[in-house]
């Protein structure tokens, strides 16, 4: 019995730790810093602690004899768990803190898509005083976004047009992020907007290639109609030919190859980079464009993808370790997915915590829809809300609009005061006005 332990408790993890339960001859054992029941019921042992908790982690992995780690979330890559564990001689299907810069710093990302001169880069600049940000900020015309350095969970991000207006607004915001050291570092970076329709691309790596994953679309807006603030996305969905709507093949093609490149330049920096790599691109009148990497599965995008993999998730992770991906035959069933978060009311500005939500998991299997629980705390007489994310609600089936009414059906089992469900998602209505939008684009 080969033992595996998967780091985080949220709804990724959850679905990460179904698909690891699925293979064969795996006894699951996690850490998480609230208690999951989905990654609890799972487990055959779990640990109660912050995930970037490294000794605690390491001391718990080596305890159990733990024969393959799987990092859900960022947070521990950065603080150099993957490091620490292959010191102890304990094998993770995750990136090294190096490697994870991809993610962890978006300006060394930006600087090795430069240096490799691969395609996608935007134009960029990193700033660490305000004046010469503004004249970045003034030559591009005031259109551009504005970024913390380091690691905001998707919620530093602002956008001219969406968040503010003009140069003043940018050079205002730029100056905030100097100054609070928002993302823990006192720089910002500065990119040219870019417009067009924004999509997910994940894919295994084994340091020398990857195998791209079906693409799925996020819906990052806190409110319908893509209203309101960034949040750590709402919900998703996938199509059951791997594209998107608004996509072509060869905009999926153009998003792999881009992937497959970073992957090499990567090995070619010394920092191979082995597991999950995520591409958040935007397809714009030119191609797919690098918005950011992610050194990890998506949250909400994985619950799009392992629960449709056939193949046997732990041989693919040791494959990715051990630099052999080609001698995996990795199937994906051929169908369409709509995932929708249950959030706490006031997710994005200030969640009302502790509030109880009722869940009939008989109701949700009955209908066919998929539960992934995420940072809820379970307790004795029931589950209740923290500040982040709640619990998702996935349906799967050949047609995306019939999958988006199964995702429905399986929400009506949720209930609770002080629950919010964007309930836009995976609509016809939303999805033509994404086609629509992406055709005046490649028209412009
Ligand atoms: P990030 O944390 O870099 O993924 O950014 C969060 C969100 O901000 C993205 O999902 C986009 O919607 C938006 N965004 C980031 N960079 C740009 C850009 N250069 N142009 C337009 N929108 C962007
Ligand atoms: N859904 C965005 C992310 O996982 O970063």
């Amino acid at each position: 019995m080969e033992k595996v332990l998967v780091v985080g408790g949220g709804a990724r993890e959850h679905a990460i730790c179904e698909a690891v339960c699925r293979s064969e001859n795996v006894e699951l054992y996690s850490v998480m810093h609230n208690l999951n029941p989905g990654i609890e019921r799972l487990s055959k042992d779990y640990l109660l602690a912050k995930e970037t908790d490294v000794e605690k982690v390491v001391n718990y992995a080596v305890d159990k004899r733990i024969d393959l780690v799987i990092v859900g979330p960022e947070a521990p890559l950065e603080t150099g768990l993957v490091d620490a564990l292959e010191k102890k001689g304990v094998k993770a299907c995750s990136p090294s803190k190096k490697a994870a810069r991809v993610e962890t710093s978006k300006e060394w990302m930006r600087g090795l898509m430069k240096k490799y001169r691969i395609p996608g880069s935007v134009e960029y600049g990193c700033f660490i005083r305000a004046a010469d940000a503004k004249r970045f900020i003034s030559d591009l015309g005031g259109n551009v976004a504005v970024k913390p350095v380091g690691l905001t969970g998707g919620k530093g991000v602002r956008v001219a047009g969406d968040h503010f207006n003009g140069v003043e607004g940018a050079v205002k915001y730029a100056m905030e992020v100097i100054k609070n050291k928002i993302g823990g570092v006192a720089k910002v970076v500065i990119e040219e907007k870019l417009e067009g329709e924004e999509f997910t691309l994940q894919a295994f790596s084994d340091g020398k290639m990857i195998v791209p994953l079906p693409a799925v679309q996020d819906h990052k807006r806190l409110l319908p109609d893509d209203k309101g603030p960034n949040t750590g996305g709402m919900g998703s969905y996938s199509c059951k030919d791997g594209l998107l709507p608004f996509m072509n093949k060869d905009d999926y093609e153009n998003a792999s190859v881009i992937l497959q490149k970073i992957v090499e330049s990567l090995r070619k920096e010394r920092c191979e980079y082995k597991g999950v790599i995520y591409g958040q691109f935007m397809l714009t009148a030119d191609g797919p464009k690098v918005v950011e990497i992610n050194a990890r599965f998506g949250d909400p995008e994985n619950m799009n993808i392992l629960p449709l993999l056939e193949s046997d998730y732990i041989k693919i992770c040791h494959a990715m370790v051990d630099g052999n991906l080609s001698s995996q035959k990795i199937k994906i069933k051929k169908k369409s997915t709509v995932c929708k978060y249950v959030v706490p009311e006031g997710y994005g500005v200030k969640s009302i915590t502790d509030s109880r939500i009722d869940v009939d998991e008989k109701g949700i299997e009955k209908v066919g829809a998929k539960l992934f629980y995420a940072s809820v705390n379970k307790r004795d007489n029931g589950i209740y809300t923290t500040s982040s994310r709640s619990l998702a609600v996935v349906g799967i089936s050949d047609d995306l609009y019939d999958a988006e009414k199964i995702c429905e059906e399986g929400l009506k089992f949720v209930k609770g005061e002080h629950i919010f469900v964007r309930h836009d998602i995976g609509t016809r209505e939303l999805i033509e006005k994404r086609i629509k939008h992406m055709n005046s684009i490649r028209m412009s």
